[in-house]
């Protein structure tokens, strides 16, 4: 099956979820459960903001580090600079926060309010190098445009 075709039943199946639940942490649960499960990710899920941190949210993989600040790694990158961040080697990125040594590759995707305003960050973890692209970009955005934080 090729990665669009997998994306796009994915999306109806995140959409089937969410549009009758309210939760919020609770849909952010169920997406990041539908995500890593149908695609096969080392580690699926979700960061808030709150104050200057992002705190960690709804997860699947891994334990992983609780709170990054705006700027810092991957994820508070992508926060600080509002932009889906696609990273082929974690190891060649300069302030990558491992919380996995087995991770090697990520791409983390802003999740933003009405407002434009960005509310936490949707990161995805792959075990294997140069596993993300456009195509991963382009269906993980519509996926996080339907999420409110
Ligand atoms: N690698 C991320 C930190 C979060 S974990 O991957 C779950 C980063 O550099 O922001």
């Amino acid at each position: 099956m090729s990665k669009s075709i997998a994306y796009e039943e994915l999306l109806n199946e995140v959409k089937s979820f969410i549009q009758d639940e309210n939760d919020k942490i609770a849909c952010m649960a169920n997406v990041a459960a539908l995500i890593h499960e149908r695609l096969g990710f080392w580690w699926t899920g979700f960061y808030r903001v709150i104050g200057e941190e992002l705190v960690l949210g709804p997860f699947q993989g891994p334990v992983a580090c609780t709170r990054i600040r705006k700027g810092r790694g991957v994820c508070g990158t992508s926060w600080n600079e509002a932009r889906t961040v696609i990273v082929p080697n974690v190891h060649e990125f300069p302030g990558h926060i491992a919380c996995s040594s087995l991770s090697n590759s990520e791409i983390v995707v802003p999740i933003f309010d009405e407002c434009g305003n960005v509310t936490g960050v949707l990161d995805i973890d792959s075990r294997d190098f140069d596993t993300f692209d456009e195509t991963d970009a382009e269906w993980l955005e519509k996926i996080c445009r339907l999420i409110r934080i």
